[in-house]
């Protein structure tokens, strides 16, 4: 097996904290919350693995679609010599533009940036073994925070696939794309992932599989502050939701306490009192409308370059390129 370095912005200790402090932000909230990139422990990230391949999933299915439909025109317009990768998790559909970006001739080297160490890990062997010639430079870090720390040859092309651009809440959305332009030299290019606005049924089905992932997945949030701060949550008494919120334009996913209970944390010390019925909101993931994600990245000083979707049109890809400096 190739041996790929990935370059770690966070100890152990760190992440830990990192949980300490989020765990006492949302969870003493009115309304409870936690931030979602909580979810994606080593078991995180192969249970959402397995979300992608599940029939009411379409978003990924959609979107392999649109790329292997454009990859070898956005290779062509970008002339990129570093794809960059945020949120990248198994970068499968990624290899559509490894490949065409390498048949193109331009590109050097691939930067995958994620949270999850194990899945980034699993990736960059994978792809370092897949694609000789190819520098592959793994960032174990949160996108919120490392961005000034992507190394590669310019023009970089940053790829932010899965709809994950809709798990920020719209004012961090706007401050996280402002962030990306603010790294990038006029002329860099970012492609983007955004699932559409479509019916309430498809909608809370992607997120609410028959076959139970999608919750099980959910309540792995539970599972990691069990782990990592010593709490006792029965996790099986917390039940997934997804709904459809049509004012906001997000599905919001929900663990709701089947019964009343007090949840002890002592590595954040601090006790939880739950009522029956009440629930924590463990993610968003905003839909968005063709015009609203062109106005948000010009308000980000990103210019629309194009903009592609699949042939059921419920989901889109733009690239678009750095407009100011
Ligand atoms: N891009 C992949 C995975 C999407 S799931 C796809 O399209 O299928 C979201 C990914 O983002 C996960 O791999 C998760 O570990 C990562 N992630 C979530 N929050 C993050 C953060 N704050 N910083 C870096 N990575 C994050
Ligand atoms: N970025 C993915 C999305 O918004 C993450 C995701 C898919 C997810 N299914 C989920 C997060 C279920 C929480 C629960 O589509």
């Amino acid at each position: 097996m190739t041996e790929v370095d990935l370059d770690v912005h966070h100890s152990d200790e760190d992440v830990t904290a990192a949980l300490r402090a989020d765990v006492r932000d949302g969870l003493t909230a009115a309304q409870k919350w936690l931030p979602p990139k909580w979810f994606y422990d080593a078991k995180g990230s192969e249970l959402f693995e397995d979300i992608t391949t599940l029939p009411e999933y379409y978003p990924t299915r959609s979107e392999r679609e649109i790329l292997a439909a454009r990859a070898g025109e956005i290779a062509r317009v970008t002339d990129a010599r570093t794809l960059v990768e945020l949120g990248s998790g198994s970068s499968e559909k990624t290899r559509l533009l490894l490949d065409a970006l390498t048949s193109h001739g331009t590109l050097a080297a691939f930067v995958p940036l994620d949270v999850s160490a194990s899945a980034l890990a699993e990736a960059t062997e994978a792809i370092a073994a897949d694609y000789p010639g190819l520098e592959v430079r793994g960032v174990v870090g949160d996108f919120t925070q490392h961005l000034d720390l992507l190394p590669g040859a310019q023009p970089r092309l940053v790829a932010f696939l899965g709809g994950t651009i809709g798990n920020f809440l719209p004012i961090d959305r706007s401050k996280f794309l402002s962030s990306v332009r603010d790294v990038l030299e006029p002329g860099e290019w970012l492609l983007l992932g955004t699932d559409l606005v479509k019916d309430r049924e498809t909608l809370e089905r992607a997120y609410d599989d028959a076959a139970g992932v999608t919750a099980d997945f959910n309540r792995n949030v539970l599972r990691v502050i069990n782990e990592r701060l010593g709490a006792d949550f029965a996790v099986d008494e917390f039940v997934h939701e997804s709904y459809w919120d049509a004012e906001s334009e997000w599905i919001e996913m929900r663990l709701r306490a089947s019964r009343e209970t007090t949840v002890h944390i002592p590595g954040a010390d601090l006790d939880v009192h739950f009522d029956e019925g009440e629930y924590v909101r463990t993610e968003i993931s905003a839909k968005f409308r063709p015009d609203g994600i062109a106005a948000e990245l010009a308000a980000a000083g990103f210019a629309v370059e194009q903009w592609w979707t699949d042939t059921e049109e419920r989901y889109g890809v733009t690239l678009a390129r750095s407009a100011r400096a």
